[in-house]
């Protein structure tokens, strides 16, 4: 696996470029294009010369989630909606109800994106690509990883960085600035090299508590105890919230051990007989 990094090109440079990378003296046996919109691809299909290429979209009636993918392809380029961000409907001026850029929940398009993108990869032939080109988004503040969060299907051959110059948020005037804004796509690569097996790659989310861990040290658990304790507290408030504490159950010395990391660490500081955590 490698990670590269191309600098901004429009989409049809880097549909030839990817072609012309993975099929240097041939071309593609059948290029299908999925969300293929506009038409960029047919114009890269045409200009090398291609002509059993095939380009499914909303816009000529063909639905990534009921419709079947043509089959015997060795080389899909899928450029997916980015979430509900850009809505699809007001280009085609017509409301489909499968569109993936419909107003839904982060969770269905994800889930969808996942039906559409297994489709994709159990049409292919064997030693087929599949090429997908993916944008982080933020919404309402908070950033989504497209990419993190769907499924990987087959193994990953290559990670590209497309670096975005002109976005639709350069246009936005945002009250907070705070933000890094995103400036980049991802092209993700993968191959099916085997014709039963398959690799799926999931990521997993979850939540842990860390009064319920043991991996974390009693300078990091005295610490947020001082932080929710709003950074005033003797020995012996700290004591009787940490003793509930999965650490502590290992330990018959709780009250010594806090009294021994609170005197031995510079992160902490006494005034009388209350202790605070040192924040610079
Ligand atoms: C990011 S755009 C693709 C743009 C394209 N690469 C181009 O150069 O114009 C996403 C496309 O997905 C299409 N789309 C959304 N939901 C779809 C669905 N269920 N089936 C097929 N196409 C869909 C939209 O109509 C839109 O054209």
């Amino acid at each position: 696996m490698e990670i590269l990094v191309i600098e901004e090109i429009a989409l049809g440079y880097v549909i030839k470029d990817l072609i012309s990378h993975f099929y240097p003296n041939s071309k593609p046996k059948k290029f299908v294009e999925v969300f293929s919109g506009g038409g960029t691809g047919k114009d890269v299909a045409i200009e090398l010369g291609i002509t059993n290429s095939i380009h499914l979209d909303l816009i000529n009636g063909w639905d990534a989630l009921t419709d079947e993918i043509p089959t015997g392809a060795d080389f899909v380029f899928s450029h997916p909606p980015y979430w509900d961000i850009i809505k699809y409907q007001y280009q085609r001026n017509s409301y489909h109800q499968n569109d993936l850029s419909n107003k839904m929940s982060y969770e269905e398009f994800i889930n969808k994106l996942n039906m559409v993108n297994e489709k994709i990869y159990h049409s292919l032939i064997l030693g087929g690509r599949h090429v997908t080109l993916i944008g982080d988004i933020r919404k309402n503040g908070k950033y989504y990883s497209i990419l993190k969060d769907m499924k990987w299907f087959g193994d990953l051959e290559s990670h590209i960085i497309k670096i975005q110059h002109n976005c639709l948020s350069d246009n936005k005037i945002y009250s907070n600035h705070s933000f890094i804004p995103i400036k980049h796509e991802h092209i993700l690569v993968f191959r099916k090299d085997k014709i039963w097996v398959f690799s799926i790659k999931v990521t997993e989310s979850k939540k842990d508590n860390i009064m319920n861990i043991t991996n974390i040290t009693w300078r990091d658990l005295i610490q947020a105890t001082l932080e929710f304790l709003n950074n005033k507290a003797t020995v012996d408030d700290i004591y009787e919230i940490l003793r509930k504490s999965k650490k502590a159950k290992n330990n018959h010395h709780v009250r010594e051990k806090i009294r021994q990391i609170l005197n031995k660490s510079t992160n902490f500081y006494k005034e009388k007989e209350y202790w605070y955590l040192k924040l610079c």
